[in-house]
């Protein structure tokens, strides 16, 4: 079967609670439900992590390389910046999608800068908890191809 890793960034855990006219009223587990049928009805296999440190996420995402055959990614802050991040990406060659809850580019304007996107082969930003359907419908297309 193949494998998809979803990885939440820093701050997801606090979903449902953080910003609630921001990222909706759904906490990660919601997410995480929808995720699991989603995968479920189209025969893969997912591991959710959510992960606060950039150091972690780089790690995991470093380890993903031999095990993983996509990833979906909602890397929070450290999008805007993390240049470590990206070069995990990068470094593994594992087909990334970006997803983010809000439309970062109706936000304040250190939020319109993805230094991600470059290496994610795209980004779906402003659904809500349909991004991140949307975002693993998107993965596992490319890797059913
Ligand atoms: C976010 C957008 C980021 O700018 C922010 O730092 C987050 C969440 C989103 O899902 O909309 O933590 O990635």
């Amino acid at each position: 079967m193949k494998k998809i890793l979803v990885l939440h960034g820093p701050n997801l855990a606090l979903l449902g609670e953080r910003e609630v006219a921001v990222y909706g009223n759904f906490t990660l587990d919601e997410i995480n439900q929808q995720l699991n049928q989603l995968a479920q009805a189209e025969k893969v296999e997912l591991e959710i992590v959510q992960l606060d440190g950039e150091g972690e996420i780089v790690e995991k995402i470093g380890k993903a390389r031999k095990t993983m055959d996509a990833i979906v990614i909602n890397p929070g802050a450290y999008t805007h910046y993390s240049v470590a991040i990206r070069d995990a990406i990068a470094a593994v060659g594992i087909p990334t999608i970006e997803v983010h809850l809000s439309n970062i580019y109706a936000r304040e304007e250190f939020r319109h800068k993805s230094v991600i996107a470059p290496v994610a082969i795209g980004q779906i930003s402003g659904f809500g908890i349909n991004s991140y359907r949307l975002g693993l419908k998107a993965a596992i297309d490319l890797i059913k191809k």
